[in-house]
């Protein structure tokens, strides 16, 4: 075989192989600099926000027992609100990450709402709003849990009262601004 007949191969797979390394350094760059948070608020609210919240929610479909005033939850029942506002005070830390990620890059504004980057943007334009709205929601999570070790139905439901009202609220604010 010839210099000649090898040398456009080289020639071709040259920039390839650099542009592989260069990726390479890239990837781990990115690495260092951003550790592992790669939950975006949309799997958040999706996947762990609406299922604990719900959970804690069917609290008020509960019907009192014959005879009594309000339902009493079974022992298993207060286990399962409790497993589900464990789950949901993972939520706060979350969503005052610094890197956090909306949604994965890429997917389109909803009719009436706002993208990804647009809400990123608001997000820092009005941090201290957004701070006000993780609050209730973490304030929300820890009345829940309180009543739930004190057993206090009353309480729960105005927990959950605290947490349905700030859907909404940071919704408005966040997701669809100018929407009623
Ligand atoms: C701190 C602000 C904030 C709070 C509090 C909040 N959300 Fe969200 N939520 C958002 C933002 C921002 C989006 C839009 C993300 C996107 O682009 O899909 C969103 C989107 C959603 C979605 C759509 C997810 C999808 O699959 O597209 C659901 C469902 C949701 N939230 C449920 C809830 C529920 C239930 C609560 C209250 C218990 C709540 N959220 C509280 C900020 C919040």
């Amino acid at each position: 075989m010839s210099a000649q007949s090898v040398f456009p191969i080289n020639h071709l797979l040259k920039p390839v192989v650099t542009a592989l390394f260069a990726v390479a350094v890239n990837t781990s760059l990115v690495q260092a600099a951003e550790p592992a948070n790669t939950t975006t608020v949309q799997e958040l609210m999706a996947g762990v926000v609406t299922d604990t919240t719900n959970a804690l929610w069917n609290a008020a479909l509960l019907e009192p027992p014959a005879g009594a005033e309000k339902p009493v939850p079974t022992d298993a029942q207060w286990q399962e609100f409790r497993d589900n506002a464990l789950k949901l005070q993972n939520a706060p830390a979350l969503l005052m990450a610094d890197n956090l990620q909306i949604a994965p890059a890429g997917t389109p504004a909803t009719e009436g709402s706002l993208a990804p980057e647009a809400i990123a943007t608001l997000r820092k334009e009005k941090w201290e709003a957004w701070q006000a709205q993780v609050s209730i929601l973490q304030e929300g999570t820890a009345a829940a849990l309180r009543a739930i070790d004190a057993k206090d139905f009353d309480a729960i439901l105005r927990a959950g009262d605290t947490l349905y009202a700030v859907c909404d609220s940071c919704h408005q604010q966040f997701w669809y601004p100018g929407q009623q």
